[in-house]
């Protein structure tokens, strides 16, 4: 299950940056409706891989200590949900905005955009296959 979720976060990271790609060139409400789905199914499925992940809970279960090491176990427990959770607000204000017919709308997409390519682990594999 855990390596299930691991590989569909890992790929799904892929179809929002096409999709966030698609909103920023053409901000309407439908590139902009798979952006922020997309992005919302990739939070999902990042939520419940923070609870089943072994370097997550561990990271978790000796805080302090992770907190003070620079590294990967911090950067998962502290940084990287914050960046994808902020683009997700900033995706959904501008569907919003892309409904109404309103210019903002390519802002948020490519703040949305920019803050995803920031809180990205490129460390990681680009693939799981
Ligand atoms: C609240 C939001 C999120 C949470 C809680 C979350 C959680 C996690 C966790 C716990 C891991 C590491 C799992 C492990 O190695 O055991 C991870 C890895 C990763 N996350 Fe997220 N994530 C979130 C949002 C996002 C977003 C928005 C993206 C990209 C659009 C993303 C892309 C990735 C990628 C590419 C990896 C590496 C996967 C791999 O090693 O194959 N995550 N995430």
């Amino acid at each position: 299950m855990y390596e299930a979720l691991l590989f569909l976060h890992n790929l799904v990271r892929w179809l929002v940056l096409l999709f966030g790609a698609w909103a920023l060139l053409q901000p309407g409400p439908r590139p902009g409706a798979f952006f922020a789905h997309t992005l919302t199914l990739q939070v999902v499925l990042g939520v419940v891989l923070a609870f089943l992940s072994p370097l997550f809970q561990g990271a978790l279960a000796s805080l302090q200590e992770t907190m003070a090491t620079p590294g990967e176990a911090r950067y998962f427990v502290a940084e990287h949900w914050v960046g994808g959770l902020l683009a997700l607000g900033l995706a959904h204000g501008g569907l919003s905005q892309a409904r109404k017919g309103r210019p903002l709308a390519r802002l948020l997409f490519g703040l949305a955009l920019l803050l995803l390519f920031l809180s990205i682990p490129w460390f990681r594999p680009l693939f799981r296959l």
